[in-house]
């Protein structure tokens, strides 16, 4: 194990929220019932998947253009709501463990399914912590396909046998599996018997990757 892959939202980050909010404006725009539960569904998965998800408690049906409109619309509100994001929105566990794992060695990246990831590492001052991002950007197939996890291990210049990935959705357990790759489920993934390891805080990590703390 030489590198570690980190999921972004829901691991390194918190913005469930913020996904919540904004598309719960755009439903009630368009008079769709959205709730928590829903919401949860959209774990990990892309924006164009989640309003086909958030659609399906629509009546009728809309053309490419009204929905790409939609998702705009969405993604205009979450990066408003994202730009309240600070350094303090990341807690001292996950800033002190990714600093540890690079101190030992490790090779680090994000592996997202979503298109802000690199203005969320900006906003929470992260950008410099890792060595590739691999994001919504630079794939076409989203989690469970494991594409996004293949690109970061080519970023980092490494094999899947030689990552790891650190994931809160199934889908994103599933997707580092098929990319051979070793998985950690945290979170909401931290019950699911896919992954390799299951760990309730970060620092857990140190322990996976062999670093002695006391
Ligand atoms: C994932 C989130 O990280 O990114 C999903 O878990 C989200 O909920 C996806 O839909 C795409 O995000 P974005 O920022 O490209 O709309
Ligand atoms: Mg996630």
């Amino acid at each position: 194990m030489k590198a570690f892959i980190f999921d972004l939202d829901g691991v390194i980050v918190f913005t469930d929220q913020f996904h919540y909010q904004a598309w719960k404006k755009m439903a009630d725009s368009m008079g769709i019932y959205f709730d928590e539960t829903i919401n949860n569904r959209l774990r990990g998965v892309s924006r164009a998947e989640s309003l086909e998800i958030i659609l399906e408690r629509y009546d009728g049906t809309l053309s490419d253009a009204k929905k790409a409109e939609l998702m705009e619309e969405k993604n205009n509100s979450y990066r408003e709501l994202l730009k309240t994001m600070t350094p303090a929105d990341v807690t001292d566990a996950v800033r002190d463990t990714l600093k540890k794992l690079r101190e030992a060695g490790y090779k680090l990246a994000i592996g997202s399914s979503s298109k802000n990831a690199k203005f969320i590492l900006e906003r929470v001052g992260l950008l410099d912590a890792f060595d590739a991002v691999s994001d919504g950007t630079n794939i076409s197939r989203s989690k469970p396909d494991p594409e996004v996890f293949v690109k970061a291990g080519e970023f980092l210049g490494m094999e899947a046998s030689e990552c790891v990935v650190v994931e809160d959705a199934y889908a994103g357990i599933d997707a580092a599996k098929a990319a051979g790759m070793e998985a950690v489920g945290i979170g909401d993934a931290s019950g699911y018997a896919k992954a390799d390891y299951k760990i309730r805080s970060f620092e857990e990590l140190l322990a996976i990757a062999g670093i002695h703390t006391r």
